[in-house]
């Protein structure tokens, strides 16, 4: 059924992402991207180069002028592997690159947008505060204007990539008396005067993509850094995180392919009172529930991708797509570890960096609560 969604074209760049991930990202390399926490810069710059950073951007931008159903999966392929390397292909194709595609004009997206395509740059998204993170509305840090620039105060926390990047597009309240139409979106220079980063935060998962705090303390902005006009900020995160959600959507049905990949391979090797421990009916069970959920999330993702590639709201199903794999995920990896038994629990099994890594799926980008939000106020709008 989900080849419904896919023509020729995609399976081809579906097997480009599955060939690159399983070349590239070794069981060597991810053990030694654990131990040191930093990705290596040279498979970094062979996925720009395999075009995945700008699968979605236009070929105007040195993008590859894919569509959504592409983007996820490649998001699926690589996430399949290794959840952190996927992180580095959606923040170009979505939450840092969706705000330039959104409502930059053409300066903004030639100068920020391009090298981040090519791998040059790096850009990162910072909305949430520690005042504010499911209510995004709430953001405290400030924009005042003076001429022609603005200055910025305030804290953003939990900013994927910040420690790493060159530029972060920075949510900020230029009207504090109009609430979430107060705030406007500005591209910031990580390495200006007064913009500095935390320290990176000790995570239990994706480890390898450094995660901090942007301190931001009387910060100058140039107004020509400013995306789209002021007030426009808090749609113009929202838009960007629906197709945000897409990726994680993405993200964790690929990390849940891999968990059920490594569940059934290991059921058919161990053997246990002198039979591999899949032919017992408890085994065999709990695969073909996670195989089925499995299934079923796919569905969510594809059609809420095909919804975007149609040029249809997909709002409802970016949301219900994210809120029901990230889920099925966690339950999977859970499953995947406890058919492991004791090996399960112990680093030099793949399974165990998969568990931690997708327990932040249900959380980053919008909690299950904030999409059962979503869901349920488009179902009940009048
Ligand atoms: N898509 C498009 N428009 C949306 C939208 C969406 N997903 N969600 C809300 N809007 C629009 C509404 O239609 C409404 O428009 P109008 O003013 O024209 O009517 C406007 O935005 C305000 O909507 P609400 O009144 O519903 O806003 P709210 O303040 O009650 O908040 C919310 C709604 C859904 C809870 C929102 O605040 C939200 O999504 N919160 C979660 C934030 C989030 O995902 N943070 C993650 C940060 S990024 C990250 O995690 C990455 C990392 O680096 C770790």
């Amino acid at each position: 059924m989900a080849e419904a969604y896919f023509t020729e074209q995609h399976e081809l760049i579906r097997k480009l992402a599955r060939d690159f991930a399983e070349k590239e990202l070794t069981k060597e390399v991810l053990d030694q991207v654990e131990e040191t926490e930093v990705f290596p810069e040279e498979i970094l710059d062979k996925m720009a180069k395999a075009g995945f950073c700008g699968i979605k951007i236009p070929k105007e931008l040195g993008g590859q002028g894919a569509d959504a159903r592409a983007y996820v999966l490649v998001m699926e392929e690589i996430a399949r592997v290794s959840g952190v390397a996927s992180i580095y292909v959606s923040s170009p194709n979505s939450l840092s690159g969706g705000p330039l595609l959104l409502a930059g004009n053409d300066q903004q997206k030639e100068k920020y947008l391009r090298p981040v395509v090519t791998g040059e740059k790096k850009l990162a998204f910072a909305l949430t505060e520690p005042g504010a993170g499911s209510d995004a509305g709430s953001v405290a840090t400030v924009a005042r204007k003076e001429r022609d620039h603005y200055i910025l105060n305030g804290r953003k926390c939990f900013i994927t990539m910040a420690p790493l990047s060159d530029y972060a597009v920075v949510f900020a309240k230029t009207d504090l008396t109009k609430g979430n139409k107060g705030l406007s979106a500005f591209v910031v220079d990580m390495h200006a005067e007064g913009v500095s980063c935390g320290k990176p935060e000790n995570k239990m998962g994706v480890i390898g993509c450094a995660t901090s705090d942007i301190i931001l303390e009387n910060a100058v902005v140039p107004e020509c850094d400013r995306l789209g006009e002021e007030g426009d900020g808090f749609k113009i995160a929202m838009q960007t995180l629906n197709t945000g959600r897409l990726g994680v959507a993405a993200q964790s049905i690929g990390v849940a392919q891999g968990c059920l990949d490594e569940a059934v391979k290991y059921a058919k090797e161990r053997k246990q009172f002198g039979r591999p421990i899949g032919s017992f009916q408890a085994i065999s069970f709990m695969i073909a529930e996670m195989a089925t959920k499995l299934e079923a999330a796919k569905q969510l993702v594809y059609k809420a991708a095909y919804l975007m590639d149609t040029k249809q709201d997909a709002t409802l199903n970016a949301s219900m797509a994210k809120y029901y794999a990230s889920e099925v995920c966690n339950e999977i990896a859970q499953k995947a570890v406890q058919i492991h038994g004791g090996y399960g629990f112990i680093k030099d099994y793949k399974i165990e960096r998969m568990f931690r890594d997708c327990r932040v799926f249900t959380i980053y980008e919008g909690t299950s609560q904030v999409q059962q939000m979503v869901i349920g106020s488009k179902l009940l709008k009048k």
